[in-house]
């Protein structure tokens, strides 16, 4: 199988009045099928956009981004939302979800978007609410529960549809650290068992080290990357926290 996600030269520029913002600097990398991707950098440093720009909700100023053998830059929007459908999950930073529709809806909705069977839809919904601890408020509205649940239905809602690449934008922002264990380990097993392709934004050293791969961003560019090859877990939460301890600032603050 060839490589999952080429990124060749990507550059997104955000122009306000005649102040120009490169939050996104040229950046050139390649993922392979099921890899399980991880994004560091300081608050600013244009990890929000380049997970946007993979998730085509937002489009490239300069370059090109290959899923496979297609171009998603090149998509019409009748072609990008049929792609999206096909192949991608998504948790975004601010979680996203509908607030007239319960959490169970919100994620029932996301199947049913796929034209699945009612039963089929009820037994993974079903599944994911188990699986995410989310059965005491599922019946509740978003407005109605704490952020970390509604991170977790976020999560729920980007899973449920087995998506061959999953973008995470800081999923476990708002979770203590149980609550951020197991879902760090259900995206660990989608990655193993369903061979889902992850890309996710963290600025948790503990999160990131379940990453198989770690770029690290500074002014909208990569300056560095991390390879966890057969380190365990805990040598590489070393790795990443001494890269972070480099780079100084906010980053370090956190960890
Ligand atoms: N819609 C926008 N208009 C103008 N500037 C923007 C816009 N979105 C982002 N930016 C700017 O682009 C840069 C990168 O922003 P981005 O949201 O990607 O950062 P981030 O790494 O995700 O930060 P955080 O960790 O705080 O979420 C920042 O300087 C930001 O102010
Ligand atoms: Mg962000």
């Amino acid at each position: 199988m060839g490589r999952e996600i080429r990124v060749e030269d990507v550059e997104k520029y955000y122009r306000n009045g005649r102040q120009v913002t490169k939050a996104v600097d040229r950046v050139s990398f390649t993922v392979e099928p099921g890899e399980f991707m991880g994004v560091m950098g300081a608050s600013g440093s244009g990890k929000t956009t380049l997970l946007n720009l993979l998730a085509t909700v937002d489009r490239v100023t300069a370059g090109h981004i290959y899923y496979q053998d297609t171009d998603i830059t090149e998509l019409t929007e009748d072609e990008l939302s049929e792609f999206r459908k096909k192949n991608l999950g998504f948790i975004f930073q601010d979680y996203n979800l509908l607030d007239t529709l319960t959490l169970e809806e919100n994620i029932e909705l996301a199947m049913s978007l796929q034209e699945k069977k009612k039963a089929v839809i009820r037994d993974e919904c079903e599944r994911m609410i188990g699986l995410l601890g989310l059965e005491a408020v599922r019946h509740a509205f978003p407005y109605q529960v704490s952020g970390g649940q509604r991170q977790r239905c976020a999560c729920a809602r980007a899973m449920v549809n087995h998506p061959r690449l999953l973008l995470a934008d800081e999923p476990t922002g708002a979770l203590d650290s149980r609550a951020a264990q197991i879902l760090l380990s259900t995206f660990t097993k989608m990655n193993r068992e369903m061979g889902a392709t992850i890309f996710m934004v963290t600025h948790d050293a503990f999160s990131a080290s379940y990453c198989s791969r770690i770029l690290f961003l500074q002014d909208g560019k990569i300056f560095h990357e991390l390879v966890k090859g057969k380190r365990t877990r805990r040598e590489f939460l070393q790795e990443i926290l001494d890269v972070l301890s480099l780079t100084g600032g906010e980053l370090s603050d956190d960890c």
